[in-house]
């Protein structure tokens, strides 16, 4: 899933896991349960995320090697996001003998995104998102599925969120051309309602759903 910050992959991805039974794999959540939890690698990412920068590819890349293992497929939410992480993936689905069935780009229109983030709520336990405008909770500030509380995302304020749009422009953006050049690519117009973008996500996989 490439795409910038608010454009849906998070929603896409978990609609793709519970309809295929492809596993999710956030670099995103993960990093912020290691932030919860207080890990060296948590401690150390969070200067970084507080700010809308991104963690060091070397940290990002030893944390995937651990992540990625064979067995069914996953859908990968947030990595890669520069070049060294790119390169660095195709290494490790090259060990895994698993290769990369495709690409998917999401194109998104910025004022719309900055938008949908500064509505956004997110269940920091398993990393579901609402939104107050187009996908509100069935009660507001809980989560229809556990109960429990709905936070704002810290890097969801208007400032980090322009810086996080520049971050995308200048380190991601460069994976359009990558992904396309190795044939990969296959982009989706974001801004339609989640439904008819997940329905064209499985269309262009050619996805059935899980027995
Ligand atoms: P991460 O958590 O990955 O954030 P992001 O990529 O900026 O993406 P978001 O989670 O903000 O957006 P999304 O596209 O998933 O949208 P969502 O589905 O939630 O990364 C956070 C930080 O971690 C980074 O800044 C960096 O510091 C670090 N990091 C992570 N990965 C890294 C890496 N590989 N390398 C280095 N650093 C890394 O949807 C957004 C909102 O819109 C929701 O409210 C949703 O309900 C709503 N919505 C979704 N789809 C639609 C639709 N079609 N119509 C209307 N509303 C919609």
């Amino acid at each position: 899933m490439l795409g910038p910050p608010g454009a849906g992959k998070g929603t896409q991805a978990r609609l793709l896991q519970e309809r295929y039974g492809a596993r999710q794999i956030s670099t995103g959540d993960i990093l912020r349960r290691h932030r919860e939890q207080g890990t060296e690698l948590g401690v150390r990412a969070r200067e970084y995320m507080d700010r809308g920068a991104l963690v060091p590819d070397s940290l990002i890349i030893e944390m995937m090697a651990g992540e990625l293992h064979g067995g069914s497929g996953f859908i990968l939410d947030g990595f890669p996001r520069t070049v060294a992480q790119a390169d660095a993936l195709d290494g490790l689905l090259e060990r895994l003998e698993q290769p990369l069935t495709a690409v998917i780009l999401f194109e998104s229109d910025r004022d719309q995104l900055v938008r949908r983030l500064s509505s956004r709520w997110t269940n920091p336990r398993s990393g579901r998102t609402y939104n107050a405008q187009s996908d509100p909770p069935r009660v507001a500030g809980i989560d229809d599925q556990d109960g429990g509380e709905l936070i704002q995302r810290p890097d969801d304020q208007p400032a980090t969120v322009q810086k996080r749009l520049a971050v995308y422009d200048e380190q991601t953006a460069p994976l359009i051309d990558y992904y396309r050049d190795h044939g990969y690519l296959a982009a989706v117009d974001a801004m339609r309602p989640i439904d008819d973008v997940a329905a064209e996500i499985a269309r262009l996989l050619g996805a059935r759903p899980a027995a």
